[in-house]
């Protein structure tokens, strides 16, 4: 048994841990944080909503980058090996991406879908040449939030249904209708969206109840919340591969194929958000659901695939996005310098085979963190797959204590040591690492080392 169910609901990607920058040596930025780092915070909170919150007592502010390094106003350098949440796929300021934008920006920098963008046709049939099965069909939007709204709205056309299976613990977005699919308390609004949004079982296995990895769990309680908290016809089952704000949850190995039958055989529909784990990430193949060999019916897909730049896509079969006709415009979605931006991406992934190097990178980082679960009894569990690894972290081992505040010193030590990793899990407690893809041996090697560095600095 686990206390899963008397953790404090504590959400944390980005705002600010308290008390995470004590103790350093040789450290400058967080412990004698330049007037100019921050003025800009102080102007930060002056100026934009209170909703964007950076992370560290004394934020950091980035002036320049490049690969997995990046430098702050004050010049401090820094090992990235967060990728501004999994999003710099081919490294800050990637050479092909930023001549492909400058040559585009010269050349025509908007249209609107109210004319033909070639660069929004040329990165569709770029994205189909690695989407799995039949889907070839893209929506591109501005988000990955607008890339599910958009995932929901074609699922719920195509079907003429309504409801939505999400599952608990996941992450979709900050829009009414998916801060109310995203299930984890800090994150969701408090008003309005949830109508028809139902949640099933997370298939968490380290805080499985019944102590082990049996998928029949998960797959019992999709089934009963089906059974019991929709009509029974619902429009489609909504998950992430692997349930990236929730700490990096994988599911078990046969997990996808039996929720997805499930699912259909109420005649719903099976889409997959691959926002973070998408584009390699998880190594060996481009998507994370192809570990599983399920097709889905519609994938959504965001972050890495154009390194930065604002791009979400949605993608299905030809006879899914037929139900959707429209009218519907989009301002910028799919627009030349976004287009320029993914093409250049995935031309960089494709030539650089960033699902074998993410394999390769991945199986380092996973060696390197796991030899840290034997010197300290602080970490609970190392989990996941290619360049996308956790590190729960808990205060009691045996019953599985959720350690939120030992997550944010190891955060801010992180910092200290010059090195940029995230943080996620339902309270907070889960250390995230997902670098640039095209991230090199001796890179990873700097940033082990400096993450055992922070590992020392925040035992005890
Ligand atoms: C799995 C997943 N889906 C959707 C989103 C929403 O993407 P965006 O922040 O681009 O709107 C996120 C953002 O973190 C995410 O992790």
């Amino acid at each position: 048994m686990t206390d899963v169910q008397t953790a404090k609901p504590e959400v944390d990607e980005t705002p600010a841990p308290s008390g995470s920058n004590g103790g350093s040596s040789g450290a400058t930025s967080s412990t004698t944080p330049s007037s100019r780092a921050q003025a800009l915070a102080a102007e930060q909170a002056e100026y934009l909503f209170p909703w964007v919150r950076p992370y560290y007592e004394q934020p950091l502010v980035m002036s320049d980058a490049e690969g997995v390094w990046v430098r702050d106003v004050e010049g401090d350098e820094y090992l990235d090996l967060f990728a501004g949440i999994l999003t710099t796929s081919v490294g800050h300021c990637n050479p092909a991406v930023l001549d492909a934008v400058r040559t585009q920006m010269a050349r025509i920098g908007h249209t609107s879908t109210l004319y033909v963008t070639e660069g929004q046709i040329e990165a569709a049939k770029s994205l189909a040449e690695i989407t799995p099965g039949e889907l070839k069909t893209t929506c591109f939007t501005n988000s990955g939030t607008e890339a599910v709204e958009s995932a929901i709205a074609t699922a719920r056309l195509h079907t003429g249904r309504h409801e939505i299976v999400a599952l608990r613990l996941s992450y979709s977005g900050r829009s009414s209708l998916t801060s109310h699919m995203t299930a984890q308390k800090g994150w969701r609004l408090p008003f309005g969206g949830s109508a028809g949004i139902v949640h099933a079982r997370s298939p968490y296995t380290y805080r499985s109840p019944t102590g082990d990895d049996s998928t029949d769990l998960f797959i019992d309680d999709l089934v009963e919340v089906i059974e019991t908290t929709t009509s029974g016809k619902p429009a489609a089952f909504f998950a992430e591969t692997i349930q990236g704000v929730a700490g990096y949850v994988v599911p078990p190995a046969d997990y996808f194929q039996r929720a997805a039958e499930v699912v259909r055989s109420f005649g719903g529909l099976v889409i997959i958000d691959e926002v973070q784990a998408g584009f390699g990430r998880t190594g060996k193949h481009w998507f994370g659901i192809e570990h599983w060999g399920v097709e889905p019916d519609i994938m959504v897909m965001a972050k890495g695939i154009a390194n930065g730049f604002p791009v979400g896509a949605t993608v299905t079969r030809p006879e899914i996005a037929e139900a959707w006709q429209g009218p519907s415009i989009s301002t910028y979605g799919g627009n030349p310098i976004s287009m320029a931006a993914a093409r250049a991406t995935l031309d960089v992934m494709k030539r650089e085979d960033v699902p074998t190097r993410a394999d390769a990178r991945g199986q380092q980082l996973r060696a390197g963190l796991d030899s840290l679960r034997d010197r300290y009894s602080w970490i609970g569990e190392v989990r996941g797959m290619g360049l996308m690894q956790g590190v729960e972290l808990v205060s009691d081992r045996a019953r599985k204590t959720p350690d939120p505040d030992r997550a944010a010193a190891l955060l801010g030590a992180a910092k200290e040591e010059r090195l940029l990793i995230g943080r996620g899990g339902s309270n907070g407690h889960v250390i995230r690492i997902g670098p640039s893809l095209l991230i090199t041996a001796e890179e990873m090697e700097e940033g082990l080392k400096r993450f055992y560095a922070a590992c020392e600095r925040a035992d005890g």
